[in-house]
């Protein structure tokens, strides 16, 4: 099995160029497939999860033509089945977005159900409950999800708690929904505000996303289009605190830096140099780092995306930080495998992890236990004193492209490899 094994130690120095956003493509390529014209869509990442999703939509009968890495062009006309099958939701949690779509355009869709994932148990009741209230039915038999309707029609729909996915789906299927549909209490990130200037510029009548209140007047057609998808938040983000946490000098470019105030305040805060330019933040960490307190919370609050890389970065700071996570219960896997690095954090109630900084990191054998997480402790062992090894990195591949490539480009000792020897031959290398 593939994993990195790593030389700590160096400070990440230069320039790193930020892919598109997963999670905006995501809802994107789902969404494509509600117009019967050729969609371009730009600047996708080349990330497993991307991927998985495009078979699954290719497994429907769209058109589905990758031109190249970062782009594709898709076609909802050829759709000849509307199920989606757990061989793919297994792998990727976010095809529940062709619910939505093909909800909205075809009146009926079969989505197998998302499990629970190492994150949480991760219900999708706000889904449903949009869905229900816009005119379907939805039943789960056999673990697939089933929506269907007669019609659809426009509904005030205030949803109980703020999610990406539900805000994202409902408004969706909403595009073709008869009359107005209002969505209250909804998802404000980034990638919400993506996916409805991709349906606007689809035809899609859609007002208010990135506020609390999202306004959609039913269209019966939508159109072709040639959307770029915006900058990965996520992945800008996780290269900036790996330059706080091996106190380097990273600029990541292609970014939109408004996105990144809530990290960029927080490094600030612990004192990181931040430097903002048009479409890159420059972030310097050459002093000591400070303790502090950090809450995830949805957009614009810090992100829990981010919370296993802000956390890793407390862990080398000076004094006592809390981390508070309010928005998925199970993210703290990470703190077990960080602690055999010489860290010393406890996690209070599962939500809280109390950070004691200690002066410098030890190499480990680590296991990723998710995606973030697993991009944290690639972090922690770039910063630590020693080499690592980190297993299960499929979790960092589904939502991170070329992470080696760029990590080696900033000048971490860094490499791919599947065994032990090549993991050794790589390590006496680097005497
Ligand atoms: C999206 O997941 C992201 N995934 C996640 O990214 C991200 O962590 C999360 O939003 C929060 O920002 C995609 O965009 C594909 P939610 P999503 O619905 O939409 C509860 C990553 O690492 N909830 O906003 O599934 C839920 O349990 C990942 O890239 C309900 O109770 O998240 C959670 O506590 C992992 N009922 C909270 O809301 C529902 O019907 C927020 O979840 C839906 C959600």
């Amino acid at each position: 099995m593939d994993q990195f094994v790593i030389r700590g130690g160096r400070p990440l120095t230069g320039e790193v160029a930020i892919g598109g956003a997963k999670n905006a493509a995501l809802g994107l390529l789902a969404a494509s497939i509600m117009a019967d014209e050729p969609v371009i869509i730009r600047n996708i990442p080349d990330v497993s999860d991307i991927n998985t999703l495009l078979d699954a939509i290719a497994d429907t009968g769209a058109g589905v033509d990758r031109m190249n890495r970062h782009e594709v062009c898709l076609n909802g006309a050829t759709i000849r089945s509307y199920v989606v099958d757990n061989s793919y939701i297994r792998k990727m949690r976010a095809g529940y977005y062709m619910l939505g779509a093909m909800l909205g355009k075809y009146h009926y869709a079969e989505v197998a159900l998302p499990g629970g994932c190492t994150i949480g148990s991760r219900p999708i009741d706000q889904h449903l409950k949009g869905f229900e209230a816009l005119g379907a039915r939805t039943s789960i038999r056999n673990s697939m999800v089933l929506v269907e309707a007669e019609r659809l029609r426009g509904q005030h729909i205030y949803f109980d708690s703020v999610s990406v996915g539900a805000t994202i789906n409902v408004m969706m299927a909403a595009v073709y929904a008869q009359g107005r549909t209002v969505l209250e209490n909804v998802a404000k990130e980034p990638h919400v505000v993506d996916v409805a200037n991709f349906l606007n510029s689809m035809g899609a009548r859609i007002k208010g996303a990135g506020t609390d209140v999202i306004r959609i007047d039913g269209v019966t057609r939508l159109h072709g289009t040639d959307y770029t998808v915006i900058p990965d938040q996520i992945e800008a983000g996780t290269f900036m605190t790996a330059a706080a946490v091996t106190h380097g000098d990273v600029t990541v470019r292609n970014v939109i830096p408004k996105h990144l105030e809530c990290i960029s305040s927080k490094l600030r805060e612990i004192g990181c140099r931040v430097e903002e330019y048009d479409d890159a933040v420059r972030v310097i960490a050459e002093g000591p780092l400070k303790a502090t307190r950090v809450r995830t919370l949805p957009y614009p609050g810090f992100p829990t995306d981010m919370q296993p890389q802000i956390a890793v970065v407390l862990a080398v700071a000076q004094g006592t930080s809390t981390v508070t996570e309010t928005i998925f219960e199970n993210r703290f896997k990470y703190v077990a495998e960080l602690n055999r690095m010489g860290t010393n954090i406890s996690v209070e109630g599962g939500s809280r992890a109390v950070i004691i900084g200690v002066p410098e990191l030890k190499g480990a054998s680590l296991v990723a236990p998710d995606l973030r997480a697993g991009a944290a402790l690639v972090m922690a062992a770039l910063a630590a004193n020693g080499d690592s090894i980190v297993e299960e990195i499929g979790y960092i591949q589904r939502g991170y492209e070329d992470f080696v490539d760029k990590m080696k480009q900033l000048g971490g000792v860094i490499e791919t490899v599947d065994s032990e020897e090549e993991a050794r031959k790589f390590l006496l290398k680097q005497a």
